[in-house]
């Protein structure tokens, strides 16, 4: 007589129960074949495992003035730098003539313009100009406030020059280094917003720690 065939299954369900909370649940049966014939499904055991799934959130609140005349005297400065700095950009490809200002813990203003390359990957921000400028001239004076403002053909730019991805990667490394947290001024025509740092534009950072380096 041929003997009966044994074989063991797992079956895994997931069931959602709510939206934090997922129940894992494990069958093993045991499929009897004789002769290559399923002849039964019996139920073995089960297993249950309750997946606790945390939803985390990350917001921030940020400053917004109608007019530049409403802000802060040396909030206004640095945004007038911005503005005059962007006066000096390199820009004939693109027409869009960015500005920023940097203020260091000293009161020193250091200013930065996008300059632009016929090849185009070859060109720099003017929030990385800016910063290149202090890092290569002021290393031990911490950056505070960075500045930002645009301009086209038509004058300054309504909306509120944010940053691009490079800029706040590098934005990012300046406040590792220094261990200080940067304002943000992204300055329109009219309206301006200020933002309590770098990790608002930027959560999540990539940072040298990453690296499993020991920094200086
Ligand atoms: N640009 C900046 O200078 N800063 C930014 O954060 C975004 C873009 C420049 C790069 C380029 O010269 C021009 O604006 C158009 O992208």
């Amino acid at each position: 007589m041929k003997p009966a065939v044994y074989k063991l299954c797992m079956n895994t369900e997931m069931i959602i129960k709510s939206n934090k909370e997922r129940e894992i649940v494990c069958y093993a049966s045991r499929l009897i074949y004789v002769k290559n014939k399923q002849i039964s499904l019996p139920l073995y055991s089960k297993l249950t495992k309750r997946v606790m799934i945390r939803t985390n959130n990350i917001s921030f609140s940020y400053t917004e003035y109608e007019k530049t005349e409403e802000l802060e005297s040396d909030d206004r400065e640095l945004v007038i730098a911005a503005r005059e700095a962007a006066l000096n950009a390199y820009a004939p490809y693109s027409n869009f003539k960015v500005g920023a200002a940097i203020r260091l813990e000293t009161g020193i203003i250091v200013q930065g313009a996008n300059v632009e390359n016929a090849a185009f990957p070859s060109g720099i921000c003017a929030e990385r100009s800016a910063l290149s400028n202090s890092i290569s001239n002021h290393p031990e004076d911490k950056p505070i406030a960075l500045a930002i403002a645009a301009m086209t053909k038509e004058g300054l730019t309504d909306d509120f020059p944010a940053p691009c991805g490079n800029c706040r990667q590098v934005i990012a490394e300046e406040e590792s280094r220094t261990g200080n947290k940067i304002k943000i001024i992204l300055a329109g025509k009219n309206k301006t917003q200020i933002i309590d740092g770098i990790s608002c534009l930027l959560p999540l950072q990539f940072k040298g720690k990453n690296l499993k380096i020991n920094l200086p």
